[in-house]
């Protein structure tokens, strides 16, 4: 290895670790559930990850990941235009437009690549692509990767900044804009019924990320869309099966039958990267499956997170007030976000502590996150480490003040 470049990269670490920034990777030795074994920290609660529906650990969800294996193998070694699609891709992908109401949809390795795979695919030159100023990364660098295109950033949920955005970019085509569901740091909803209509009056077309909606809003999970009555009105949904859905990976983009062909025929990531494994459309499917036939287990996340939420209120927090399952607690500075979580872990407790710069300097936050399987007395127990550590670092005096 290079010395000098060696070098630098230590002192980049470095620089990481002073700035209280370095992430420390934490290690399970038992499958995503509400309750892990972490080898840091031994047992601990979870209330950071994604796994609203509590799908990831089901009994169901893992037999079809079993049954994949045994029917397809680890793979099909190659692109999928080559050799590389299974009749599983084609039922999951079958699957995922008729759970979100469109004609048809496209997976991919991850939604990371669904985002990065569509937006150089439809926005050459002439152009324009009008994102939320807080969308994903995976939107950012998409869109960045759309390098002929013109692109605009508006304010978030600004409608009237958006409006002036498609004034100015009348004379593009298409016009194009992009917008989380569900905003993952803030847990807030995009405003599209706003959005849907601002797109119509300018002749935009809307793309909506919703990794953080999809099997969360709704009655039936099917997303923010469907939470704002919105079904079919949306012309492309991106999302993940790396979260409610199953967990493990993949993403996807649904959308028309012209806009599905045109991704598989020209979008890189579908061209030149491997498809989705089967065991991942397999267990997806089945985790679709699963929510389609318990939509109980989104109200049961819905009345969870409430409870949360009163608990936190009741012991002297100030949660951010959200409709998704997101509930993040501003602390202020991102040491503080750190040294709170780090106490939380000790007690049990493993939720993140997000600071600056994926959040903006002086709000950094502990980003709750709950699961629909998740019981009262887990929830309880997490209280009551909220309330010490709370206690303990001077965060509810602060409040209280
Ligand atoms: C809004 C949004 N889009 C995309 C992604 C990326 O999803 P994946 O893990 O499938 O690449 C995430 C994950 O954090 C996300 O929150």
């Amino acid at each position: 290895m290079n010395q000098a470049f060696e070098a630098k990269l230590r002192t980049d670490l470095d620089a990481l670790k002073q700035a209280g920034t370095y992430k420390h990777l934490r290690h399970l030795t038992t499958p995503m559930a509400p309750e892990v074994h972490m080898e840091e920290a031994g047992d601990v609660i979870v209330l950071s990850s994604n796994n609203y529906l509590g799908l990831a650990d089901r009994p169901e969800v893992i037999a079809a990941g079993k049954e994949g294996l045994e029917k397809y193998g680890a793979g099909t070694a190659s692109v999928r235009f080559i050799c590389g699609t299974f009749d599983i891709h084609r039922r999951l992908e079958r699957r995922i437009a008729s759970f979100l109401g469109t004609e048809a949809a496209l997976t991919y390795v991850s939604c990371w690549n669904a985002n990065t795979g569509l937006f150089p695919t439809i926005c050459a030159e002439g152009s324009a692509i009008i994102s939320d100023e807080l969308n994903h990364a995976s939107i950012i660098d998409g869109v960045r990767l759309a390098s002929k295109a013109r692109r605009e950033r508006y304010k978030h949920s600004d409608m009237a900044q958006l409006e002036e955005k498609l004034k100015s970019a009348a004379s593009s085509f298409p016009i194009v804009i992009v917008t989380d569901g569900v905003f993952s740091m803030e847990g807030d909803l995009a405003k599209l019924p706003e959005i849907v209509a601002l797109a119509k009056r300018y002749g935009a077309i809307t793309v909506v990320d919703d990794s953080h909606g999809t099997g969360v809003m709704g009655a039936t999970g099917r997303g923010t869309i469907e939470h704002y009555g919105l079904t079919g009105q949306v012309d492309v949904i991106t999302g993940t099966l790396g979260k409610a859905l199953g967990g493990a990976a993949g993403g996807f983009v649904a959308g028309s039958d012209a806009l599905i062909d045109t991704l598989i025929q020209r979008s890189r990531p579908q061209l030149f990267s491997n498809a989705l494994p089967a065991t991942v459309a397999c267990s997806s499917l089945e985790a679709i499956d699963y929510l389609d036939g318990h939509p109980a287990l989104v109200a049961q996340l819905h009345e969870k997170t409430e409870y949360f939420r009163a608990g936190l209120k009741r012991i002297g927090y100030a949660p951010l007030e959200t409709e998704s399952a997101i509930v993040p607690i501003i602390v202020g500075e991102t040491a503080f976000a750190i040294e709170i979580s780090d106490k939380l872990l000790k007690a049990g407790i493993f939720v993140t502590g997000f600071g600056f710069p994926v959040v903006p300097e002086g709000t950094a936050r502990i980003r709750v996150q709950i699961s629909a399987a998740l019981t009262t007395e887990e929830m309880d127990r997490a209280l009551a480490a909220f309330e010490r550590v709370g206690n303990e670092t001077g965060l509810l005096a602060k409040r209280s003040r």
